[in-house]
C-alpha cells in the first residue's frame, strides 16, 4: 500500500504529491503578494521581509521535499496512464508531468541562487547560513536568477493549470479513475493498456522551457539596467603631505538582522602629519572628502542614494575634518567632525599607524549613529535597519617631500 504498483499510486507517492501541491499552490500567490508589497516605511519593510522570509523558507522546503519525491519516484514502478491509446492527450499529460517535476527543482533553486547572490534582504529562517557555495554576491548574478525564477515560476503556474484541467477532464468528462487513483484510499483501475516508452514528452518539456526563456528575453526580463541613479561627482585633487597610494573606506550596516557591507570608490584625503607633536599635542590634521554616490552597498545601492537615506542629489559629498592626536597610551586618534547629509557632528576615529621610512600604513574603525544624520528616518527603530553604522578605514600613504 505504501509502494506504487504498475497500476496504482502508493501512500508515499500520494503524500509527496499532495504535500508538494499544497506547498506550491501556497507559494505562488505568496510570492506575487510579497513582491507587490510596498516598503516605504520601517513597518512596511518589516512586513514585506517577513512575507519573503516565509516564502523563501517554504520554498527551500519544497526543494528538499522535491528531491526526496524524485528519489522516491525513481525507485518505484510508474503506473501507466489510463488512456494511453489517446496519443496527443498522453503526450500532453506526460509533457506536463515532466514540466512539473523539473519546476519543483528549478523554481526553488533559481530563487535560492537569487537570494544567495543578494546581500541584506529577508533571510531564510534556518540556521544553515544564507549563502550558497559557488554563488558570488553579485548584482548581475542576482538579477539573472531573479529573472529565471520568474520565468520558471510562470512555467510552473501554467503547467499546474493544464495539469488540474487534465485531472478534472478525466474525472468529469471521461469519468475514469485518474483522479481517484491519486486520492487517499485504494483505487485500482484494473488492467491498463500496454505502456509505450517515448522520449517525446521530455523533448516537449524541453521545448516548453526554450519558448518560455525566449519570451522572457523578448520582454526584457534579463536586461539589467544600471541601477545607480546619481552621477558620481569628480573630486578635486588635494594638496597633501602624505599621498594615499591605496586605501579602502568601507561601511557596515545591519539590515534585517544581517550585516551589509559596502565601500566608497571615490574619496580624497589631505593628510598633514608629523611624528612629533606640536605644543598642543597635535600631530597634524586630515580632511577627507567622500563622493557619496560612489558607494556600492550590496543590492540596496540605489535605495541608499535616495532622499530618505544619503540624498546624494542634495548632498553629493561628505567631509571628515579632524586633528590627529595621541591618547595617554600613545595610541593615535583623529578627532573632529563629519559633515554628512547637511549635519555636522563630532566624531573620533581611533587608528593604528605604522611608519616604515616614508610609507605609512593605518587602519581605523569608528561607529556613527545614522539618526544623528537623519538617515533612514522612515525606519525609526532597528527592526529593519540598525542605528549603528561601522566605518572601517585603511590606507597606505607615501610621505611627500617637505612633510
Ligand atoms: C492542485 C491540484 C492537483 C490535482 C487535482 C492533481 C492531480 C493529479 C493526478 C490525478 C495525477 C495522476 C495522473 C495519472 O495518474 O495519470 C497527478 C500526477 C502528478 N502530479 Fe498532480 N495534481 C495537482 C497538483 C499538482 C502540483 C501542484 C504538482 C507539482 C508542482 C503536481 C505534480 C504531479 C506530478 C509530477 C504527477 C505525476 C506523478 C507520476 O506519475 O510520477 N500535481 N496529479
Ligand atoms: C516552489 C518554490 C517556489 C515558488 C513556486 C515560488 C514562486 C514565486 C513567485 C510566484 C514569485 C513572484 C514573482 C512575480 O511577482 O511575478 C516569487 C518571487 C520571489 N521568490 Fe519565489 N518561489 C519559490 C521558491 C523560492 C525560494 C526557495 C526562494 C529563495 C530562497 C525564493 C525567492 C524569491 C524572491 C527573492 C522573489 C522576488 C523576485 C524578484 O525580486 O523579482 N522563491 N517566487
Amino acid at each position: 500500500m505504501l509502494r506504487n504498483s504498475t497500476t496504482t499510486y502508493g501512500g508515499v507517492t500520494k503524500t509527496f504529491h499532495w504535500l508538494t501541491a499544497l506547498l506550491v499552490v501556497t507559494l505562488i500567490p505568496l510570492g506575487i503578494y510579497a513582491n507587490g508589497l510596498p516598503y516605504e516605511t520601517g513597518e512596511q519593510l518589516a512586513r514585506k521581509a517577513w512575507m519573503f522570509s516565509l516564502h523563501k523558507t517554504l520554498g527551500v522546503t519544497v526543494f528538499f521535499v522535491a528531491l526526496a519525491r524524485i528519489g522516491w519516484a525513481l525507485s518505484q514502478p510508474k503506473p501507466g496512464l489510463l488512456n494511453s491509446e489517446r496519443k496527443l492527450e498522453s503526450f500532453l499529460a506526460e509533457t506536463v508531468h515532466w514540466l512539473l517535476y523539473a519546476s519543483l527543482v528549478l523554481v526553488p533553486l533559481s530563487g535560492w541562487i537569487h537570494h544567495a547572490a543578494t546581500t541584506g534582504f529577508a533571510p531564510i529562517w534556518w540556521p544553515f547560513g544564507q549563502s550558497l557555495p559557488l554563488v558570488p554576491k553579485d548584482d548581475d548574478v542576482a538579477h539573472t536568477f531573479a529573472a529565471l525564477h520568474i520565468v520558471f515560476e510562470r512555467v510552473l503556474a501554467a503547467s499546474i493549470l493544464l495539469h488540474i484541467a487534465g485531472a478534472l477532464k478525466h474525472h468529469v468528462f471521461d469519468k475514469d479513475k485518474t483522479l481517484r487513483r491519486m486520492l487517499p484510499g485504494h483505487t485500482d483501475p484494473g488492467p491498463l493498456p500496454a505502456k509505450r516508452h517515448s522520449a517525446l514528452p521530455l523533448l516537449g518539456a524541453g521545448a516548453g522551457y526554450v519558448v518560455a526563456l525566449a519570451i522572457g528575453a523578448a520582454i526584457g526580463l534579463f536586461s539589467h539596467a544600471e541601477s545607480t541613479t546619481s552621477p558620481v561627482p569628480t573630486l578635486a585633487e588635494v594638496e597633501t603631505g602624505w599621498q594615499v597610494e591605496q586605501g579602502t573606506l568601507a561601511l557596515t550596516v545591519r539590515q534585517l538582522g544581517s550585516d551589509v557591507q559596502g565601500s566608497f570608490e571615490n574619496w580624497t584625503a589631505a593628510i598633514n602629519f608629523k611624528e612629533t607633536a606640536d605644543a598642543e599635542g597635535r600631530h597634524g590634521n586630515v580632511e577627507v572628502q567622500i563622493a557619496i554616490a560612489s558607494l556600492t552597498l550590496g543590492s540596496v545601492t540605489a535605495q541608499a542614494m535616495g532622499a530618505d537615506f544619503f540624498h546624494t542629489q542634495a548632498h553629493p559629498t561628505a567631509v571628515f575634518a579632524a586633528d590627529i592626536l595621541t591618547d595617554a597610551e600613545g595610541g593615535y586618534f583623529a578627532e573632529g567632525t563629519l559633515d554628512l547629509k547637511g549635519s555636522t557632528q563630532p566624531i573620533i576615529l581611533p587608528f593604528t599607524l605604522q611608519i616604515d621610512d616614508d610609507t605609512a600604513t593605518m587602519t581605523g574603525q569608528t561607529r556613527l549613529n545614522r539618526t544623528a544624520y537623519r538617515i533612514g528616518e522612515a525606519y525609526p527603530d532597528e527592526t529593519s535597519l540598525g542605528f549603528d553604522v561601522v566605518i572601517d578605514v585603511s590606507l597606505t600613504a607615501i610621505r611627500q617631500t617637505g612633510s
